[in-house]
C-alpha cells in the first residue's frame, strides 16, 4: 500500500472512530490513538520523506487535509462536551440576578396627576417654548417697562446677535398669550412646563423648576368660577375637606389677583412640620385675566372674561413627599428616586 492509500484508509478509520466517541473519556482515547507523537497521523507524516520527489506535492497536500480534518473534528467534539458539562454545572437552586427597574421621576408623576385631574374637569393641555421673547414673557402680559421682574436679577437672557429681547421664560404665562393668540374662546387649558429664574440655588429655590398654569376664558367667567375650580382641584389632589383662604395679591396680568392658601393636608390646620406650624399651605397665585391682556391678544374684554392661576410643581412634590431640599429632586440619586416608584 503506498502512502496515499494509507492516508485514505487512515481517514476511514478516523471517521469510524469519531462516530463512536460519545464522551470526554472516549475523546481522550481517540486523541491518544491519532493525534499524539506515536499516533497514526504522525506515523504517516514520518513516512513522507520516503515518497518520490515528484509525488511529494500531492501526497503532502492530501496529508495536510487529513491533519486539518482530525484536528477540527477533535476541537469541535471537545467544545461540545464542554458546553454540555457547563449546563450540568449550573446550580438551579441559586437565587436569580435582580433586574433593576427604572421609574417615573416624582416631578413627572406629580405633573401627570395634576394634568389628569384637570383633564377630568375639561381642561386641555397646552405647551409653549422655553426660549421666549420679551413680548410673550412680559410685554403682552401687561408688565410695564420698569417692572422689577424684568430685571437681570431674575431673568436669564439669551445671546442672539442683533436682539436683546430673547430670554428663558420665567413663568409658563407665555403659553397663556400663545393660546389666546391662536384660539377663540371658550378656552380651557392648563400649561405645564419648565421655567427659569436667575436665582441663587438653595434648599428652597432653584434656577430651573416646573410650573402648571391654568387659563379659562369665556363669556361671564367670574371670580367664583376661579375659586370653584382651584378648590375642586385641591380637594381632589390633596384632601377632600380642605379649607381655603384667598389673600389679595398683585400680578401685572391679573386684576384682581390673589394668593390661595389651603388648610394643611397633614395636620388639618392644627400646625405641624409641613405647614411650619401655621396650619396653612400656600398653593399659588391666581386672578382674573387683566383686560389689557385680553385686548393685546385680540379678545374683546367687553364680551369675554377669564381667570388664570399658576403654581410651582417642585413645592407640591416637596410638601407631599417630605423632601425638604429642592436640590435633591435634580441630583437623580437612585436612593431618593427608588422611594417613589410609579
Ligand atoms: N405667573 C405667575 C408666577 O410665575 C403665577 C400666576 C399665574 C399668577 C397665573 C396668576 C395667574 O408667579
Amino acid at each position: 500500500m503506498n502512502l496515499i492509500e494509507r492516508i485514505v484508509s487512515t481517514r476511514k478509520e478516523i471517521e469510524t472512530d469519531l462516530e463512536l466517541v460519545m464522551n470526554e473519556e472516549q475523546l481522550e482515547l481517540f486523541r491518544l490513538k491519532h493525534l499524539v507523537k506515536k499516533g497514526t497521523v504522525q506515523a504517516l507524516t514520518d513516512d513522507l520523506r520516503n515518497v518520490a520527489k515528484e509525488d511529494k506535492p500531492l501526497v503532502g497536500k492530501t496529508l495536510n487535509e487529513l491533519k486539518k480534518f482530525v484536528q477540527d473534528e477533535f476541537d469541535s467534539k471537545k467544545l461540545a462536551f464542554h458546553s454540555e458539562a457547563g449546563i450540568e454545572n449550573i446550580d438551579v437552586t441559586l437565587p436569580g440576578r435582580g433586574v433593576t427597574r427604572g421609574s417615573i421621576h416624582p416631578i413627572t408623576q406629580t405633573q401627570n396627576r395634576i394634568i389628569e385631574i384637570f383633564q377630568e374637569m375639561g381642561f386641555d393641555v397646552a405647551e409653549g417654548p422655553e426660549v421666549e421673547d420679551d413680548a410673550h414673557n412680559f410685554g403682552l402680559l401687561n408688565f410695564t417697562d420698569d417692572h422689577p421682574a424684568r430685571d437681570m436679577q431674575d431673568t436669564f437672557f439669551v445671546d442672539v446677535p442683533g436682539r436683546s429681547d430673547v430670554l428663558l421664560r420665567t413663568h409658563t404665562s407665555n403659553v397663556q398669550i400663545r393660546v389666546m393668540q391662536n384660539m377663540k374662546p371658550p378656552i380651557r387649558c392648563i400649561m405645564p412646563g419648565k421655567v427659569y429664574r436667575n436665582e441663587a440655588v438653595s434648599a428652597r429655590s432653584l434656577a430651573e423648576f416646573h410650573q402648571v398654569e391654568g387659563l379659562y376664558i369665556d363669556k361671564g367667567v367670574s371670580m367664583a368660577d376661579l375659586k370653584g375650580t382651584v378648590m375642586a382641584f385641591a380637594r381632589k389632589f390633596y384632601h377632600a375637606d380642605a379649607k381655603f383662604r384667598f389673600r389679595t395679591s398683585f400680578f401685572p396680568f391679573t386684576e384682581p389677583s390673589a394668593e390661595v392658601d389651603m388648610s394643611c393636608f397633614l395636620c388639618k390646620g392644627d400646625g405641624c412640620r409641613v405647614c411650619k406650624h401655621t396650619g396653612w399651605l400656600e398653593l399659588g397665585g391666581c386672578g382674573m385675566v387683566h383686560p389689557n391682556v385680553l385686548e393685546s391678544c385680540g379678545i374683546d374684554p367687553e364680551v369675554y372674561s377669564g381667570f388664570a392661576f399658576g403654581f410651582g410643581i417642585e413645592r407640591v412634590v416637596m410638601m407631599l413627599t417630605g423632601i425638604d431640599d429642592a436640590r435633591l429632586l435634580y441630583e437623580n440619586d437612585v436612593r431618593i428616586l427608588r422611594q417613589f416608584p410609579g
